[in-house]
């Protein structure tokens, strides 16, 4: 048994967490359980993404299936391999494509969560491009030129993708910024890459821009900002976009297809091999994958790419192809989990448990009576239950655990997406209200 102690900060931080349904910001690892396959499939994209390649992959499963602690998990393991990950959740108000803001809503929220190794926990852009002025300046040094002139032959290898120039106008601003201690350049230059320009008059008064990072550049700007992570000394870039969803519940027919032209075109250069050093990950459930009227099977182009292997029913997988799905976890896995659950819950100490073995098997029994085995599919609502278990046994020394279990009351979770989507009036305005920003 697992006898590594949890600070108590930590322990809190993952309980609290996890009773709220959510996934821990960190100390992951102290719960985590199954998924080796799939993992093992992740990590072999990352080393194509640092070898110079591209993927892009939709980890698909259903409602509280563990998509959100899986991309987390892979983002964790990317920085390790010193790539740069970015991640956000996509909304009404953050997609991959818009005319009215939504999109560099988005690329903005991906900047602000971008991060590094040392910088896990996002914040890191500026980190990034100061890197990257600090290794011109060694090659400067080392080459005997001066580092204007090695930034510039950097950014001139930009100029051939779209915005290339301009990214690479911002960047020189830095350095100048950095090499005359202009402070506000530097930050400026910054509030650029991270898309927080909202008007290209204020941009080029700052900076001498004729663009700033829009809607119509989100896709642009990722690929350019792979480059640029390279030339800082990363070995790629990966975008997490989860709650992929909310594309599925737009109203608007049209900007739900030209948000999935976003994606096939995000698929299409990861197949063909045009992008590189990026990868992509989409968190979506399987209706957003599978509804021919609304998912991204609705979309033809889509659909053909994404199919999956005949052959990988009845039980048998297939981690290859470009989606993966997240299966049940098993028995098993559950059974660990609650053993986990009760570890970080005594702090890491076995002699502060609070019940024997004999009360998690009857606990699992106790939901597989009542839910069946949808618990295995949706660990949310059972750790919940447990961790509650857990908390009136604490609070409430002496009693004993018997009763309690068989006093949880669960219920299978009801995905709220699947709900019907707006009464017909709203929806209709909902549709006006689109195709006039559309139009725009
Ligand atoms: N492999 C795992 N090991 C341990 N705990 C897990 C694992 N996967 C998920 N969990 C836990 O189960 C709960 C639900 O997971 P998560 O939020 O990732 O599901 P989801 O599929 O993203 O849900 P949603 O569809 O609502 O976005 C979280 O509390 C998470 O910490
Ligand atoms: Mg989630």
């Amino acid at each position: 048994m697992n006898d590594t102690r949890i600070r108590p900060r930590d322990r809190d931080a993952i309980i609290q967490s996890l009773r709220a349904g959510v996934v821990p910001r960190s100390g992951q690892q102290h719960v985590q359980v199954g998924r080796v396959r799939e993992v093992e499939s992740l990590l072999r994209n990352l080393d194509s993404v640092a070898d110079g390649g591209s993927t892009a992959r939709f980890v698909i499963g259903e409602y509280g299936s563990g998509k959100t602690f899986f991309l987390n998990l892979v983002r964790a393991a990317a920085l390790k391999k010193r790539l740069v990950t970015m991640h956000a959740d996509l909304a009404p108000d953050r997609r991959l494509h818009a005319t009215g803001g939504q999109a560099r809503s988005l690329y903005a929220e991906l900047a602000r969560n971008t991060s590094t190794s040392a910088k896990p926990d996002g914040g890191a852009l500026a980190g990034i491009v100061e890197r990257f002025v600090s290794q011109a300046l060694a090659t400067a040094r080392e080459q005997g030129t001066s580092p204007e002139h090695v930034i510039r032959q950097r950014m001139a290898e930009l100029s051939e993708l779209v915005g290339g120039y301009d990214f690479g106008t911002v960047v020189e601003a830095y350095w100048r910024g950095h090499d005359t201690g202009n402070e506000q350049l530097k930050i400026d230059a910054v509030r650029w890459l991270r898309g927080e320009f909202t008007t290209k008059t204020e941009a080029r008064a700052a900076l001498g821009v004729r663009t700033i990072v829009d809607d119509s550049s989100f896709y642009d700007q990722l690929k350019l900002l792979s480059r640029f992570v390279c030339m800082a000394g990363y070995t790629g870039l990966l975008v997490c976009l989860d709650e992929m969803v909310n594309l599925y519940k737009l109203t608007s027919a049209q900007a739900r297809s030209a948000n999935y032209e976003q994606i096939l075109r995000i698929v299409n250069d990861s197949l063909q091999g045009i992008s590189t050093h990026v990868g992509f990950l989409f968190g979506g459930t399987p209706e957003f994958l599978m509804d021919t009227r609304r998912g991204l099977y609705s979309y033809e182009a889509l659909q053909s790419r994404l199919a999956e292997n005949a052959f990988a029913a009845n039980g048998l997988v297939d981690h290859s192809g470009p989606v993966l799905r997240l299966g049940n976890l098993t028995q098993e896995d559950f059974y660990i989990l609650l053993t986990k659950l009760r570890h970080v819950h005594a702090s890491g100490d076995p002699t502060q448990y609070l019940v024997p073995d004999a009360a998690l098997h009857a606990f699992m029994r106790h939901c597989s009576q009542n839910i069946g085995d949808a618990y295995f599919r949706t660990p949310r609502t059972t750790i919940r239950e447990f961790l509650n278990l857990l908390s009136v046994l604490e609070h409430n020394p002496g009693l004993p655990w018997e009763p309690l279990v068989g006093g949880v009351v669960l219920e299978a979770e009801r995905n709220p997406d699947l709900a019907p989507l707006e009464p017909a009036a709203q929806d209709e305005s909902r549709v006006d209200d689109e195709l006039a920003t559309f139009r725009l």
